[in-house]
């Protein structure tokens, strides 16, 4: 059995440092592809360091479109723990172009078969931070009707629930059927890995996470829940026969299942992200006095560790 160790965790933060730390580089730049690859270079030179036997089971896409950190590549010296890596190097490639807030380096570790081989394709997501009965949220009904739930449970009235969603057309009705419900809608540009997190830290205002994201980013965000706590289902949805053929490849027969967290992320999991342009969860990478600031958070499902680590290191 694999043992997710709190060293492993600390390396695994590391490389998001790395990665952060290379894509902020470009932060505001207007180059999304320039500062993804600064991180993937960064990130895949990081795991490649790292005494285990990696394999990327979720990354830069499939490996005829990828050629760094694809599906299937096996990273790390090659000996030690056989891990099943989640990675997205950049969470928020445009947002770190723009030089808007919550762009991240995202990394969770699995045993084998831990994490759901997602496709590239969207995910329909509903995530709600701990303390919660099982069942609280459910992803076929409305989102109303989620919200009412959760009210329920909290012991609040619904425009007391404040609910994250991704700013995207798509979520038009939904974002219409809450504002009905004078529920509070946090929107966001981009990253919804960091949206499902802050299910978990009342601070944020978030009590729900609502809308439809990346697959890729879905796995991640259950991962890190599986650490921290909180419910989440993910639902895959399909645009055409390519991304039906995604799935099938990757071992995906029942196209219409609904994913619960054990269905996403099983068995214990390691969880690290580091900031890169400044969010609401963590510091962005700054630079002052001739060091290099980051914060990254650290998780591990084994003990349920959660930890926040501020390095400074000479620019
Ligand atoms: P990138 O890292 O590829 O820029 O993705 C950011 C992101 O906002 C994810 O957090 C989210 O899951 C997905 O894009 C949503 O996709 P879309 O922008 O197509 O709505």
């Amino acid at each position: 059995m694999t043992k997710f160790t709190p060293s492993l965790a600390l390396s695994a933060a590391l490389v998001t440092e790395m990665a952060a730390i290379n894509a902020a580089k470009l932060i505001g730049r207007g180059d999304e592809k320039a500062a993804d690859q600064a991180a993937v270079d960064a990130m895949r030179n990081g795991l490649n360091a790292m005494p285990i036997k990696g394999r990327v089971v979720i990354g830069e896409g499939e490996r005829d479109e990828a050629p760094m950190l694809y599906i299937g590549e096996e990273v790390g010296l090659g000996k030690g723990p056989e891990i099943d890596i989640a990675l997205d190097p950049l969470e928020g490639t445009t947002i770190t172009a723009k030089a808007m807030a919550n762009a991240l380096a995202v990394m969770a570790f699995a045993p084998r078969g831990g994490l759901l081989y997602a496709p590239d394709v969207y995910m329909q997501k509903i995530a709600v931070g701990p303390g919660y009965d099982a069942g609280v949220i459910d992803i076929n009904a409305s989102a109303g009707d989620n919200v009412g739930a959760l009210a329920k449970a909290k012991g609040v009235s619904p425009d007391q629930i404040g609910v994250c969603i991704l700013d995207r057309a798509r979520h038009s009705a939904m974002i219409e059927e809450l504002r009905e419900m004078n529920v509070r809608i946090h929107l966001i540009m981009d990253g919804d890995v960091q949206g499902v997190i802050n299910t978990t830290n009342p601070v944020s205002g978030v009590d729900l996470y609502m809308g439809s994201g990346g697959a890729p980013e879905g796995v991640l965000a259950a991962s890190a829940l599986r650490c921290i706590g909180g419910q989440i289902q993910g639902k895959l949805l399909f645009r055409n026969d390519d991304e039906v053929a995604r799935a099938r490849r990757v071992g995906i027969d029942d196209l219409d299942a609904v994913y619960d967290i054990e269905g996403l992320a099983k068995g214990p999991t390691i969880f690290a992200a580091t900031g890169v342009t400044q969010g609401s969860l963590l510091d962005g990478v700054r630079v002052e006095n001739g060091h290099v600031l980051t914060e990254t958070l650290i998780m591990n499902s084994m003990d349920g560790a959660v930890q926040r680590l501020r390095s400074t290191r000479r620019a």
